[in-house]
């Protein structure tokens, strides 16, 4: 998803590694395109930009030999207009005297296209960034060159979410503004810098401004003021201390961003649970009003995060004897919105904490008066900032665009409340690294050979059962990212239902299995092996289940309810082996993003 970053500094000179090194800390919200521009001391602005790699792109265009006073670098994937040189961002006003770049989407933009062309301003693109560029050149050109004000009133004009940053060559400063969109401004010396997250800031500085919505940051290399976008008042906060890590996101020995964080999953649920136990945090989140028994408690989020909901809810009903309701964001708002209130409780699920899907469901809940539980990796996130009370999954960065190591710690954080829900010891909880570490080793090579056997197919299915059902969801929608193959993920009682039809000679069907199901496992593998299906089972040694199926794939026997975790990894490993040998690279899957911030 687009990111944006700008930089005012003190003295003239030369902004393109920074700049660059921005751009390469944002990479992994995804982005079909890259552009750079910096206004020099006397106010001539150079812009490059283009579709394609940022090293690439960098190398060809020569971004590191940009020199300026302030620069902005974007990151863009396409939602508005195809990915081409014109629609990269950042863009120019009509003159060229207005320099800017966003993050979102303008939903309106195709009318303000129209409205601009009519208006004999010159633009250049389709896209909505430009939309933003030229919104703020009409009031500016009409107002006598007053940046805020023009500001202001383009607000009214641009409908949607997004956060900019712009600036005009004589002007020297920097102008932001956040609806919607993630964006943090970071306070150094003869610096400051605006970006859509925290690592392209941390390197530069770790005295950190939020920004909130509706809020216009005015940055100059002495500091950042804000002001409200709708009365134009200044608004005074202090700059908070960012105390924690700032890790370089490099590959160390892997030859994927993917598998290294796949490996690092023991360490990062240790650090969970090391965080867990002791958080203040947790009690707060436990005693918001209620998670009460009377009420179910909703768990909301997209894509793999609704996974750890689905699998959330099997754990808070099993282990707690509580009623949690999994729901995608937009469920949750077409579903629950028109009722939920005060006294209701949603946990809200997102990496990135940025998951427009998810933000939109928040938004509601607050509105109607319902608590605002969330659980992100990223902190200084919307999420947080929208959050009555939060939980960081202190996963570190995650690179690669398919979700591995924040899945795991989800997983781990619902286990981990339900287990204090239901009163049990969380020290049971210390075996996960370990049998985790463990996990990776068994299963990797037969992982590898279960890739090479699918390899020749083109669509298959991953079945659960029960607590294994959110991870065949997972594990089909990994190999559905990175490998391009069609898998679908269902409870496997449903198999039988419709879907068994697509069973024929060698149909690959792989079978999720946790201790105590493999009774009704065999029976469904037997389905499938009747019809000429090849059945791969992923479980615990169980020579039974093993006397029923073609290939198995054996994970350390461990307790029931760390079963669906201990699983996930191998299903991360098939994907990931199975990618590799198609020539995919895993990290960056077409047409993906790792972070939505659009409908
Ligand atoms: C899949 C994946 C996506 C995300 C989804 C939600 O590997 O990463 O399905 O899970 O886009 O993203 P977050 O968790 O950032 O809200």
């Amino acid at each position: 998803m687009c990111g944006i970053f700008g930089v005012i500094t003190r003295e003239e000179q030369t902004l393109g590694p920074t700049l660059v090194e921005a751009a390469r800390r944002l990479a992994y919200r995804g982005y079909d395109s890259v552009g750079c521009a910096t206004v020099a001391a006397d106010g001539s602005i150079d812009l490059r930009k283009d579709v394609g790699r940022i090293a690439e792109v960098s190398d060809r265009l020569g971004f590191p030999e940009m020199r300026g006073l302030r620069g902005i670098t974007q990151l863009r994937w396409a939602t508005f207009g195809a990915p081409s040189q014109p629609n990269a961002q950042p863009h120019l006003d009509s003159d060229g005297d207005l320099v800017g770049a966003h993050n979102g989407n303008v939903v309106n933009n195709v009318q303000l296209r129209e409205l601009f062309i009519r208006e004999g301003l010159t633009v250049r693109g389709t896209n909505d960034g430009e939309s933003c560029v030229h919104a703020v050149e009409r009031h500016y050109d009409r107002n006598g060159g007053d940046m805020l004000a023009a500001i202001r009133a383009a607000y009214h004009d641009l409908e949607g979410d997004y956060a900019f940053v712009i600036t005009q060559r004589g002007d020297h400063r920097l102008y932001a503004i956040k609806k919607g969109s993630g964006l943090v401004a970071g306070l150094g010396e003869g610096m400051t810098c605006v970006s859509s997250d925290l690592p392209s800031i941390l390197p530069l500085t770790r005295r950190i401004l939020p920004i909130r919505d509706g809020e216009i940051a005015v940055l100059s290399p002495e500091g950042v003021e804000l002001y409200d976008v709708r009365d134009g008042r200044r608004i005074e906060r202090e700059a908070e201390w960012y105390d924690g890590p700032i890790e370089a996101a490099e590959k160390g020995g892997y030859p994927h961003f993917m598998l290294k964080e796949i490996h690092e999953q023991p360490a990062v649920v240790g650090e969970l649970l090391h965080l867990l136990n002791g958080s203040s945090h947790v009690e707060r989140f436990l005693q918001a009003p209620p998670l009460p028994r009377e009420r179910p408690v909703y768990l909301v989020g997209c894509g793999t995060s609704y996974h750890a909901c689905l699998l959330g809810a099997y754990y808070f009903g099993q282990l707690a004897g509580r009623l949690a309701v999994p729901l995608l964001g937009p469920q949750f708002n077409e579903q629950c919105g028109c009722w939920v209130g005060p006294g209701d409780v949603a946990v809200f699920v997102s990496q990135s904490g940025e998951t427009k899907d998810v933000l939109n469901a928040v938004k509601v809940m607050r509105e109607r008066g319902g608590q605002v539980l969330g659980v992100f990796n990223v902190l200084g996130s919307t999420l947080m900032h929208e959050s009555d009370s939060y939980l960081p999954l202190a996963c570190g960065y995650e690179i690669s665009v398919p979700a591995t190591k924040t899945f795991v710690n989800q997983a781990v954080l619902f286990l981990y409340l339900a287990y204090r829900l239901a009163g049990r010891d969380v020290a049971g909880l210390d075996t996960l690294p370990g049998l985790l570490a463990e996990t990776l080793v068994a299963t990797d090579a037969a992982a590898r050979q279960v890739a090479e056997y699918l390899l020749g197919w083109e669509a298959l299915h991953y079945l659960g059962y029960g607590l294994t059902h959110p991870i065949a969801l997972e594990g089909a929608l990994k190999l559905k990212e990175i490998t391009y193959a069609h898998c679908e993920g269902m409870f496997s009682s449903e198999f039988k239902h419709g879907p068994l039809s697509a069973v024929h000679d060698g149909y690959p069907v792989l079978f999720l299995t946790a201790p105590g199901d493999e009774a009704m496992m065999i029976s469904h593998v037997n389905e499938v092996k009747t019809r000429g299906g090849h059945a791969i089972a992923i479980a615990a040694e169980h020579p039974a289940l093993r006397a029923n199926v073609d290939d198995y794939v054996v994970v350390p026997a461990a307790e029931r309810a760390l079963m669906p975790i201990l699983l996930t990894l191998p299903a991360q490993l098939v994907a990931y082996h199975m990618s590799v040998q198609r020539g995919i690279d895993p990290d960056f899957p077409r047409n993906l993003s790792k972070t939505l911030t659009v409908d």
